[in-house]
């Protein structure tokens, strides 16, 4: 197989935070980064996301950027204290506007939103009255939802709702490196956990009854991916426990969040390590959790290798000294976009879509005045041929995204690091095709033959 299957989407993804900018402007209201970036210390250098790739401003261009690449897909998120300031209550017209015209124009491009309703600018008003903590967390989020919904749903089709719910909960609770900034005790986590997850559910509710165009809705996942070091039976299985049925005090197994929301249930691993940790689960909660959705996105950046030891208990099997790394000091293990959506699909047999892959690199505008990236090139070249080997063997995925569009904030990591298409320089706000743009619009004009063999 040399091309990706017949009306599978190519496309590139950013977030509002990351992109935006405008933060004090359209009646945008305060999210837990905003705060967080005033924390001496919290962000690289000082840096912020107040006027980020100013996007909020340069929308048009960056359209018609997307178009000169001939994207067919852009993934964004909505930003959720653009459209409800406070959280919840009275839509705010000049955010909803905003996102209104950025729809008008992709599809006037010839490009398909992907909406993504939350990736991470939580509202700071409701997050002083307990986040997801709150055991009222989850309506707020689908009132939310149903509020976008209805200002985008007799365009917009595709709709993830939460984007890595491990990071923001992972990072953003546990271990306080993300907004906003908090070290909880794994018990109140997990009652995070429990609450995301029903605002995920009720959210799919909410845009089922909302929407004016039949929609279709994912979302957008993260975790621990394992490869097997060998394609041995043994190892595969081995690989596969690690990847889905090894719990510790932490969230990254997507088999905490993916078997609730696919399976209908905790994986009884999980209910077993965590014991009286696990939050109260009320009647009817799983059933709200497990709506049917019509794909499954994750977002995958590398992998972790095991073999299979004694009675295939998995054994993690360290990288050689000197493996390849990218600027996030992520190795470049492009097996990941095999073994990821292949175990993924073999245990929920939902249509895939790798709604983020990509790297970080040392991009700067060279004496030619271009900016050269054949490192980019390279790696997402190496992991689009895996994507494609798992397709060829049965996996059924449907799209693939590229993280990211443009160079952006880079959360705790500030603008530190790119992960652009395009490159922006932040200064003068200018935008420049890097090489890998121009090879990506190769890749997306011949469907991926021009990936070649490998
Ligand atoms: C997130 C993005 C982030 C990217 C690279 C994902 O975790 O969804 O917002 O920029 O990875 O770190």
């Amino acid at each position: 197989m040399k091309c990706f299957p017949e009306g599978f989407v190519w496309g590139a993804a950013a977030a509002s935070y990351q992109v935006e900018g405008g933060a004090r402007e359209g009646g945008r209201g305060l999210s837990v980064w905003d705060m967080m970036c005033r924390i001496p210390g919290k962000i690289w250098d000082g840096h912020t996301g107040d006027v980020g790739c100013d996007h909020y401003h340069r929308w048009r261009e960056d359209v018609d950027i997307m178009r000169e690449i001939g994207l067919q897909a852009y993934r964004f998120s909505v930003a959720w204290p653009r459209i409800l300031p406070d959280g919840t209550g009275k839509p705010n017209r000049e955010g909803v506007d905003f996102y209104d015209r950025l729809v008008d124009a992709l599809l006037e491009a010839g490009i398909e939103p992907w909406v993504t309703l939350f990736h991470w600018d939580y509202p700071y008003e409701l997050f002083c009255r307990g986040g997801w903590l709150s055991p009222d967390s989850p309506k707020w989020f689908a009132e939310y939802a149903a509020v976008v919904a209805d200002a985008l749903s007799d365009r917009v089709v595709r709709w993830m709702t939460h984007n890595e719910p491990p990071c923001f909960i992972g990072l953003g609770l546990q271990n306080g490196e993300h907004a906003p900034g908090l070290r909880m005790g794994f018990a109140e986590v997990l009652r995070a956990v429990h609450n995301a997850l029903l605002g995920h559910g009720l959210a799919v509710q909410a845009l089922r009854a909302t929407c004016r165009k039949k929609p279709m809705i994912g979302m957008a996942m993260c975790g621990r991916v394992t490869a097997p070091v060998s394609e041995d039976k043994g190892d595969v299985e081995a690989a596969r426990r690690h990847m889905f049925d090894e719990f510790g005090l932490d969230v990254w197994n997507y088999a905490l969040w993916t078997d609730p929301i696919f399976l209908g249930r905790y994986h009884e691993g999980a209910i077993r390590t965590y014991g009286d940790l696990m939050p109260p689960i009320c009647d009817g909660d799983m059933r709200i959790i497990a709506q049917p959705l019509d794909f499954y996105g994750m977002n995958i950046y590398s992998c972790g290798f095991v073999r299979a030891g004694k009675d295939v208990a998995p054994e993690p099997v360290a990288l050689p000294v000197g493996y390849g790394m990218t600027t996030m000091e992520w190795p470049v293990t492009p097996q990941a976009l095999y073994w990821g959506p292949r175990f993924a699909w073999e245990r929920y047999g939902k249509p895939i879509v790798i709604t983020e892959n990509g790297m970080s690199n040392t991009d700067w505008i060279a004496v030619d005045g271009r900016v050269h990236d054949p490192q980019r090139i390279d790696f997402l070249t190496r992991y689009l041929r895996e994507y494609r080997r798992a397709i060829s063997h049965g996996v059924e995925a449907i799209g693939y995204f590229q993280w990211s569009i443009m160079d952006n904030f880079e959360w705790a990591h500030g603008y530190k690091r790119r992960f652009g298409l395009v490159y922006v320089d932040y200064p003068s706000g200018r935008r420049i095709l890097k090489d890998s743009a121009r090879w990506y619009a190769e890749v997306i004009r011949s469907s991926g033959a021009s990936l070649g063999d490998g």
